[in-house]
């Protein structure tokens, strides 16, 4: 089988990185042709210097770095040192690197991956949606050439920046409200399935005895854990068999006090709500993959 051309759309970020290193992990089954970044957990510079650290600890130097939204379309950007770092891969011990990332865009870069690949595009959303919603916005064409938007975002039950809003939605939701409601088809992983995917420091274990880019991950877990969120995504890519989705319809509340809640309605749709994960079995295979 041939690997699946995927693009990670991102903000690293401690589990973004977590999520692009297990992809990089599995060349036959995952053919990463870009990272493009944007200002989510921390601001541009540190997303875009820590997609380039992340490719530099993976010796994947060959993948493009391209640039994208500084800020959300509507909204001031809000960060998230307090879980992510200061540099936002905290811990990670991982050096700076002289390389930079390419000329273009991200938006540009992405209109052009959609317009030349010969086959439909993955791509795995993994920050605020801000350039995903530009890129449609600018050329609503190109939409059936993305073959899967894969998301993390939102939440059916509680939020974790307000009570309602996630993290990735709240950032940029009148971005997600564009991305969510053009692309198809879409898979939402939410908070509801992701927040307590939190292995124990012991799982971490073998990592840290490991090489790169398996001591790095060990290194940001042990200073400050967060949940796998978006390393959920790559899974989903990887191992679709570890997972239950349902149809549903996703919508974004774009003001009053519920503004970034996604409105999500199973039971029918052209999109897909991750609802289920077989943790014992997924946990047991990142970590094979990380450490073997
Ligand atoms: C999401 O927010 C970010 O902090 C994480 O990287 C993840 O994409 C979880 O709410
Ligand atoms: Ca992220």
């Amino acid at each position: 089988m041939r690997a699946l051309p995927v693009v990670f759309d991102c903000d690293p970020g401690k589990d973004d990185a977590f999520a692009i290193f297990l992809a990089l992990a599995c060349p036959e089954a995952l053919n990463v042709l870009a990272i493009t970044t944007l200002g989510g957990n921390v601001p541009i510079e540190h997303t875009t210097g820590n997609a380039l650290r992340i490719l530099a600890a993976a010796s994947r130097t060959d993948i493009p770095v391209y640039r994208g939204c500084a800020r959300p379309m509507l909204k001031a950007l809000e960060t998230a040192e307090e879980s992510h770092g200061v540099d936002g891969l905290g811990g990670s011990g991982l050096p700076d690197v002289s390389g930079a990332p390419q000329p273009d865009h991200a938006i540009a870069a992405i209109i052009r991956m959609l317009e030349t690949c010969p086959e439909q595009l993955t791509i795995a959303a993994i920050g605020p949606l801000t350039n995903i919603a530009m890129v449609l916005i600018a050329r609503p064409d190109l939409a059936d050439k993305i073959g899967h938007l894969a998301v993390m975002g939102g939440a059916q039950g509680r939020g974790n920046m307000t009570e309602y809003a996630e993290f990735n939605i709240h950032v940029d939701p009148h971005a997600a409200h564009v991305a969510l409601s053009v692309c198809a088809p879409i898979t939402l992983v939410t908070l509801d399935t992701t927040r307590n995917l939190r292995p124990p420091m012991s799982w971490f274990e073998a990592m840290e005895h490991a090489n790169e880019p398996a001591r790095a991950l060990a290194g940001m877990w042990r200073e400050a854990p967060i949940a796998l969120y978006d390393v959920a995504v790559t899974a989903l890519l990887l191992w679709p068999e570890l997972f239950t989705l349902e149809a549903c319809t996703i919508d974004v509340v774009l003001e009053g006090e519920r503004a970034g809640q996604t409105v999500i309605t199973t039971g029918e749709g052209k999109d897909r709500l991750l609802t289920g994960i077989d943790e014992v079995a997924l946990l047991s295979r990142i970590a094979q993959t990380m450490t073997g």
